[in-house]
């Protein structure tokens, strides 16, 4: 099979997990700034590989203009989040869902395979307009802090920054790829 990882990347905890997709498949891994050097095309499998910016996707219209323009190629989305994942009984599969939903409707992108893997956060690799947006988010997690123990949890783990990555999160995304070559 051919394919190709796309990665989109601030902080590089998702760039991370394309590097291992791409050690682990053979593949190369594309940054998203170098996606024009892409030929979709001709690939078997397009990877795409993002961040969850407030419960939506970033880079996203490009992976649905690619997915919309090569319905024959395989794509398969990976999107990692700050947010806990669900054996970890902090979030539910639930509310996971419903964030790639908003960002990759059923009705446009019917049956594509997407997967949640724990990023991180680091607060000072953060760009400009982001460190703002983190100081508003923080400062509303400190008032509910004030009555929810969980809100406090997380501010205290966000402000400290931490690092969510663990190679065994691909372990369905590689067996759902290496499905492709089956049929
Ligand atoms: C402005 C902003 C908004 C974010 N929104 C979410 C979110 O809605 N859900 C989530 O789980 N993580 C959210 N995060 C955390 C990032 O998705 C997380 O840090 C991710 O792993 C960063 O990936 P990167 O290192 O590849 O840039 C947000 C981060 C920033 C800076």
């Amino acid at each position: 099979m051919n394919g190709a990882i796309v990665y989109c990347s601030q902080t590089g905890f998702t760039e991370k997990y394309a590097r291992w997709l791409a050690e682990d498949l053979g593949w190369e891994a594309v940054a998203y700034a170098d996606r024009g050097s892409v030929d979709v095309a001709a690939l078997d499998v397009l990877v795409f590989c993002s961040w969850f910016h407030a419960a939506s996707i970033k880079g996203a219209a490009w992976a649905k203009q690619a997915m919309a323009q090569h319905p024959d190629v395989h794509a398969v989305v990976l999107a990692t989040g700050a947010t806990p994942p669900p054996d970890s009984g902090w979030s539910s599969e639930d509310e996971i869902e419903q964030a790639f939903c908003r960002t990759f409707p059923e009705e446009e992108c019917p049956n594509l395979p997407h997967f949640y893997c724990h990023g991180g956060f680091d607060f000072d690799r953060l760009g400009a307009i982001d460190k703002v947006a983190m100081r508003l988010f923080f400062r509303m997690l400190g008032k509910n802090a004030e009555h929810d123990p969980k809100a406090r949890e997380m501010l205290d783990i966000m402000r400290e920054g931490f690092d969510g990555t663990s190679r065994e999160c691909l372990k369905p995304v590689l067996e759902h790829i290496e499905g492709f070559g089956k049929h």
